[in-house]
């Protein structure tokens, strides 16, 4: 079986994970000085968000070159020595490939700006306008307002799905598809692990673009519902595995948003055009039919399941996902998935051998590992991500009051998770000597490192037992999937089988005691439990048991 099954990944956001500088932010070599840290949950792979250049519009998911790392990071040789380091513990370093766009501040895109028949001029996606002038069509950005933007130089307009400084890049045309090539084999030669590669279900474009149904008070339809993986998409990915992919020992991990479960052997069964596919929507189980921070829909644990057992069912055979409940676009989990009143540790662990447990490779976001929670900034000005800005305009257009627009922040900005990482209780959490760029969580006095590792029952010192646990227990990793009770409201109980023992994982996600059929633990032993004993026939408020049965 492959290293990146078998292994556990950990996502670093770096600007938020330990600042080497002192100047608020995070640096490739604060990451370096934690390898140690790492490697003691089991970690056997980094995934860093970019660190490329970038004028940090999107916080690095606009690159202005990809052949540098931004000076507030550091410098290649940084880059290097992490590589270099890690490698000498036996982890990899994983890329963040941002190859649906650049930065307007790119040279491939200021040239392509510059005029109709410039080398770069088709670079981009450029489109008249329409024939009152207007935008080539109704699309909204994945951030708000048109995804389109005017370019007086060319007298068009440019298509951004996500910022206006985040102009997508054409892959029709041959010569931009071989240049982003050339920029992930230039990381591959550096000896990285992987890629995962964002934003990727966009990069196929319509040749005409039709207007959508409108569905905003701004006039606008939502080019999530008609610009995602386009027919031709595969053909594109077919083409970038074979350049990038063929005969290297590295994983490829896709955003591919809104992949289903009848779509996903294309995608990463043993023709696929990737590795792990990223799934969406166990992540937001109250957006299921529109991203509206205002309008989340009612959600159960039952549907929180539904996805998770349908997708683990069809990688039984073929194919493999990242397991993540967690990273740098969601919320925590325990505020996420749990009301604010529940017992944070318990619900830290429960979800932690939810996901050692499921088949796939466990995604760790940083402060997952130590329960970190969502934070609750009073100011909208004190947030910092683009989209909880759009977000908030959006719901004041839509006739929110102020307080309910930052009541949708609060629960769902992207920057419940970019908050600095929390390493000790001194002033700024030990991320920084300086102010830091987001304000640090204030519950950082009770939820740090430090704090953790002197505590063996610890969520820290929890996650490093699993972690070890999984690579005790083969089944955990290589073996089937099969679940129960799957229209239960309150548990999740499932198995985890191979040639040598059958697992099976009890999970009571309510905050009363469960009872379960004895039929469940019928000749199973005891293996680990989230509680410090476990009582026949019941499970304790958001209790994790896992049994066994030696075939
Ligand atoms: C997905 C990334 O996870 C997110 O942080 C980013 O804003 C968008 N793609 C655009 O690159």
């Amino acid at each position: 079986m492959e290293w990146w099954k078998k292994t556990i990944v950990y996502e670093c956001y770096p600007k938020s994970f330990c600042d080497t500088k002192d100047q608020g932010s995070g640096t490739i070599k604060g990451i370096t000085s934690k390898l140690d840290y790492l490697k003691s949950l089991g970690v056997g792979a980094i995934w860093i968000t970019p660190v490329y250049s970038s004028p940090m519009v999107d916080n690095g998911y606009d690159v202005a070159d990809y052949y540098a790392i931004d000076p507030q990071y550091g410098d290649m040789a940084d880059m290097d020595e992490l590589i270099g380091e890690a490698k000498k513990r036996d982890i990899r370093i994983v890329m963040d490939l941002v190859f649906n766009h650049s930065s307007d501040k790119c040279a491939w895109f200021i040239e392509s700006a510059s005029s109709r028949d410039n080398p770069k001029a088709d670079w981009y996606v450029w489109r008249d306008p329409k024939e009152d002038g207007s935008a080539p069509s109704n699309w909204r950005a994945l951030f708000g307002g048109s995804a389109w933007k005017w370019c007086e130089a060319r007298k068009q307009y440019y298509l951004h799905s996500f910022a206006a400084e985040q102009p997508d890049l054409n892959w029709e045309n041959k010569e931009v598809r071989k240049a982003l090539y050339d920029v992930a084999n230039f990381w591959v030669d550096k000896g990285i692990g992987g890629f995962r590669v964002d934003a990727i279900s966009y990069i196929k474009k319509p040749e005409v673009f039709l207007d959508g149904e409108v569905d905003g008070a701004d006039g606008l339809a939502d080019l999530n519902k008609i610009g995602r993986n386009k027919e031709g998409i595969l053909d594109f990915l077919k083409e970038f595995r074979k350049e990038v992919r063929e005969g290297k020992d590295i994983f490829l991990v896709g955003e591919t948003n809104s992949v289903d479960v009848k779509q996903l052997k294309k995608w990463v069964g043993e023709d696929g055009v990737f590795d792990m596919v990223i799934e969406f929507t166990h992540i937001s189980p109250e957006f299921r039919n529109n991203e509206k921070w205002c309008e989340p829909e009612e959600w159960t644990l039952k549907d929180l399941k539904r996805n998770i057992i349908s997708f683990q069912y069809a990688i039984n055979d073929e194919g493999w996902l990242p397991i993540y409940f967690e990273n740098h676009d969601k919320p925590r989990l325990v505020s996420h998935y749990f009301r604010d009143d529940i017992d944070k540790k318990k619900a830290a662990k429960l979800m932690a051998v939810l996901q050692m447990c499921l088949r796939g490779t466990p995604f760790i976001y940083q402060g997952q590992e130590i329960g970190m929670s969502n934070v609750a900034y009073e100011d909208i000005n004190d947030y910092d991500d683009i989209s909880s800005y759009t977000q908030y305009e959006l719901a004041l257009a839509e006739g929110y009051s102020k307080q309910e627009a930052l009541a949708g922040v609060h629960n769902f900005s992207r920057d419940n998770c970019r908050t600095p990482m929390q390493w000790d209780d001194g002033e700024f959490a030990g991320f920084s000597k300086a102010k830091p760029w987001l304000a640090v969580n204030d519950n950082y006095k009770e939820v740090n490192v430090k704090r953790q590792e002197e505590d063996p029952s610890s969520v820290l010192n929890f996650y490093r037992e699993l972690s070890k646990f999984r690579q005790k227990h083969k089944a955990l990793i290589e073996g089937r999937f099969r679940s129960y009770e799957d229209e239960s409201d309150e548990v999740f109980i499932f198995d985890r089988t191979d040639e040598e023992e059958t697992i099976r994982i009890l999970l009571n996600f309510m905050d009363y005691e469960v009872k379960i059929d004895p039929k469940y633990e019928e000749d199973m032993d005891l293996l680990l439990c989230s509680e410090e004993d476990h009582e026949k026939g019941r499970l304790k408020p958001l209790e994790a048991l896992l049994i066994v049965k030696y075939r």
